[in-house]
């Protein structure tokens, strides 16, 4: 029996991030201590709404919500509601009758590193990585307690998603990206040339089919987002893959490097970049694409996938 992963969610929902914290919520033996928001595909007080409405939607109105920053360490936050909508989650969920926690993500997320083992916690980030960089900052030994770190963002040695060399939650924050890759503690950065590797087309998306409570849950938020737009042909797993990564780690080669953050004003604000020889960031390479969609099919009771 593996051992249990106790999990903490920093996200920005998000379309893919809800299909992630489905992932992280449908899991055998996975417990989640808490969703620590951020602001990024949409303003802070709408990634928190989207936390709390998912997970009472999904029955789990017991996981602790705690807000985080409203704007990166510098500068403003650029959203990105034409992909995820005004509201950042495409289909409508009940309004949220529970409330955050009224404590900062900081404090809480240095209170469950603290208060558990080192080696104990694993961190999933999906967002702009603001809420990390302040942990570093906040409380410097805090973040080395975890017993792994999985990042989604940045594309390195690939094209990026908000410009044409920078992925959006690096740009978003480089400078609280900048704050963490310097830091030394280990992560895996599940960046764009990964995530690339799995997606879905319109019309499979369109057919597929879920029994389970949670699947239906993202099979409606996956399929509402195609239907919002009909010019909408293909959905990149992008934070559904940093989950699995974190779940399943042997899906994917992997590499260590040391990785740069551009904080140049220009046409490169935001990209990353290896800097040379073997260092404490993983970053996978080949992804076992039938293994990913044979493991969400399993996650989500789904059919239709393209497992094969
Ligand atoms: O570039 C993709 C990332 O930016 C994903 O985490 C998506 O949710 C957005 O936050
Ligand atoms: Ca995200």
């Amino acid at each position: 029996m593996p051992e249990p992963i106790k999990m903490i969610i920093d996200t920005d929902p998000g379309v893919d991030d809800a299909i992630a914290i489905l992932m992280a919520l449908a899991a055998p033996g996975v417990e989640i201590l808490g969703l620590t928001s951020v602001g990024g595909n949409v303003p802070l007080a709408r990634t928190t709404r989207n936390s709390l409405a998912l997970l009472q939607a999904a029955g789990r109105s017991d996981i602790p919500v705690v807000k985080g920053a409203s704007r990166p360490l510098r500068g403003k936050f650029t959203y990105s509601t034409r992909f995820h909508g005004p509201g950042g989650i495409s289909s409508r969920l009940p309004e949220p009758t529970i409330r955050p926690v009224k404590r900062p993500a900081v404090q809480f997320l240095n209170e469950k590193l603290t208060s558990h083992k080192p080696g104990e916690l694993v961190l999933v980030a999906l967002g702009p990585l603001t809420n990390l960089a302040k942990l570093v900052q906040e409380y410097p030994c805090s973040l080395k307690r975890a017993k792994n770190i999985v990042v989604m963002g940045g594309a390195v040695n690939a094209p990026g998603n908000v410009t044409p060399k920078s992925e959006f939650n690096i740009y978003s924050d480089p400078v609280a990206a900048e704050v963490l890759f310097s830091s030394g503690v280990p992560l895996t950065l599940v960046d764009l040339a990964a995530c690339r590797q799995v997606s879905i087309d319109r019309d499979r998306a369109l057919g597929l089919r879920a029994e389970h409570r949670i699947g239906s849950l993202a099979l409606r938020i996956l399929q509402s987002w195609f239907r919002k737009h009909r010019d909408r042909e293909r959905f990149e797993f992008y934070d559904p893959l940093a989950m699995m990564i974190t779940l399943k780690p042997t899906i994917t080669t992997v590499t260590k490097i040391n990785l740069n953050v551009s904080l140049e004003k220009n046409s490169s604000w935001g990209q990353t970049y290896e800097s040379g020889g073997a260092g404490e960031i993983t970053l996978p390479l080949h992804v076992d694409k039938s293994r990913f969609f044979r493991l969400l099919e399993s996650l989500f009771q789904m059919e239709g996938l393209p497992v094969a």
